[in-house]
């Protein structure tokens, strides 16, 4: 590269990581909320845990420290990716606890079956299709904000006296868990003619199924009516949703399988 272009390319690089700093600065997550994070999101040696702006990346080496996974800090800022690195040396997670200098928006997240992050609201709002297309079943704890109408399935409030910003000396942690997208018309078996119709918001749905409907709780690839005595459950797999449990009017779709409608409707 000449010098020219390499100059160039320096302060381009140099530009996108004031921007980023400028916007997300760097604040650590108090040691008490990092575990409740990991603690909402059930980490265990299974898990790849990704924190994405990782700071001085305690979130992962505490994933590994603590709860034994494996994990990946990406960071934007050179030297808090060293100190992270060093850092995990030091707590005897090197090999477990790695890190990048990245730009979280550029990373590849299919591996994660854990998300953590503390960013800023509309971060995480930019970041929300990207977590939505993940693995149903991926966990994503996020420290004190949220991600706008996709609810989360589940918030805690922690004091923390020496926060480091705020007056009011609380954080919260929001946990939601990526839902199947299971939108749309479904076909049931040809001898029971049924159609079931799932209109789909985040980890909730309307359904019909025949004349019944029902709401749905989606949790991964298990689908669950909450409320009256027309019961279902559901599983996702292999493409298909097959019914695992159901009770009242819903009873005779027991063990009932169905496949998605191809062009919109149900074979007559
Ligand atoms: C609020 S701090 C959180 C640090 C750490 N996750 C924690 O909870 O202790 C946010 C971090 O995101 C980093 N960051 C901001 N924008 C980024 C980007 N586009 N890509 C990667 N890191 C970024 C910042 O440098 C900062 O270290």
């Amino acid at each position: 590269m000449k010098r020219s272009s390499a100059l160039f390319a320096a302060c381009a690089l140099c530009a996108t990581v004031a921007r980023a700093t400028e916007e997300v600065p760097f604040i650590t997550t108090p040691d008490e909320v990092t575990v409740t994070m990991l603690r909402m999101a059930a980490v265990t040696p299974r898990d790849f845990v990704i924190d994405l702006g990782s700071g001085d990346g305690r979130i992962v080496i505490t994933a590994a420290r603590r709860y034994g996974a494996r994990g990946l800090g990406v960071e934007i800022v050179p030297d808090l990716v060293e100190k992270s690195r060093e850092n995990a040396k030091r707590a005897g997670v090197a090999d477990r606890a790695l890190f990048r200098e990245q730009d979280l928006f550029k990373t590849d997240l299919t591996a994660a079956s854990v998300i953590t992050m503390y960013l800023l609201p509309e971060v995480n709002l930019q970041l929300r299709p990207a977590l939505l297309a993940l693995r149903p079943g991926t966990r994503i704890v996020s420290h004190d904000w949220d991600m706008g109408d996709w609810k989360p399935d589940r918030t805690e409030t922690i004091d923390v006296p020496d926060k480091p910003i705020g007056l009011e000396k609380k954080s919260r942690v929001h946990l939601w868990t990526v839902p199947a997208k299971v939108d749309g018309l479904w076909c049931g078996p040809k001898s029971k003619r049924g159609e079931l119709a799932i209109r789909q918001s985040f980890q909730n749905a309307a359904a019909r199924l025949g004349e019944v409907e029902f709401p749905l709780v989606i949790a991964a690839t298990r689908l669950k009516s909450t409320e009256g005595k027309d019961r279902i459950a559901l599983e996702l797999a292999d493409g298909r949703l097959r019914v695992i449990a159901a009770a009242g009017r819903l009873a005779p779709w027991n063990g009932a399988r169905f496949s998605r409608a191809k062009g919109g409707a149900c074979p007559a």
